[in-house]
């Protein structure tokens, strides 16, 4: 990440932005996500039964990866199926592009086109939902698929990374977002440590005992 540009461009806290600097040290996208390899579950893929027969799915989205990471951590365990949230118009590879573009999606409460949207969860009792703490918050393509889905019934299980911020509004403002559903406690991990967290993981999905 470039950090001079990032503090130009960012109107964070003191504070907050300090410690989002520490989270950002590998500040590219992920290929797969500007890969646009997106498939919404991998392709004719039935939904993984385990062991206490719920059908899972494991939907994120990621920038730089450090999500994704995480996602893949869960689907190790879990199995099920795992969909990568895709915008239409993918992000700029240019960190200070991104958190500008991010901002303004915010500002104006935007919607983004997601690519294979995945609208019918239908066929899953539990679904994981994984984004990186963008400006305290979601990044937008996450509402949008979030809207596009009914939650009413299911089990939702989230996960964030974030630079040292924390989880900040990441939770509140998903729990908005997916009315109807039991949402489990949330797992908060910093973003450069996302790819060393198995443990943290395994004991979150221990707690949550699904
Ligand atoms: C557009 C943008 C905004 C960000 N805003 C915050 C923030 O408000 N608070 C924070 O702790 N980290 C923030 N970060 C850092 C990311 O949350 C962190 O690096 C995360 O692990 C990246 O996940 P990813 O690799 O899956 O994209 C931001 C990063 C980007 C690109």
């Amino acid at each position: 990440m470039n950090r001079r540009s990032f503090l130009k461009s960012s109107a964070f806290s003191l504070m907050g932005l300090a410690a989002v600097c520490l989270g950002c040290s590998s500040q590219q996208p992920a290929a797969a996500t500007t890969a646009a390899a997106n498939t919404n579950t991998e392709q004719g893929a039935q939904p993984t039964m385990n062991s206490t027969n719920k059908k899972i799915l494991i939907a994120y989205f990621s920038w730089s990866g450090n999500t994704k990471a995480v996602a893949e951590a869960i689907h190790a365990r879990t199995g099920g199926d795992i969909y990568e949230i895709v915008p239409e118009t993918p992000y700029s590879q240019n960190y200070s592009a991104t958190v500008d573009k991010a901002k303004q999606e915010q500002q104006n409460n935007a919607r983004p086109a997601i690519k294979n949207r995945l609208t019918d969860i239908s066929q899953y009792d539990i679904v994981f939902i994984g984004y990186p703490n963008w400006w305290g918050s979601l990044p937008m393509p996450v509402a949008t698929f979030m809207e596009g889905c009914s939650w009413q019934g299911k089990t939702v299980a989230p996960f964030f990374t974030h630079g040292g911020g924390g989880v900040q509004n990441c939770d509140r403002d998903l729990r908005k977002l997916a009315a109807g559903a039991d949402i489990t406690e949330y797992l908060c991990l910093s973003g450069n440590r996302a790819r060393n967290s198995q443990s943290e993981i395994d004991t979150w999905l221990h707690k949550l005992a699904l």
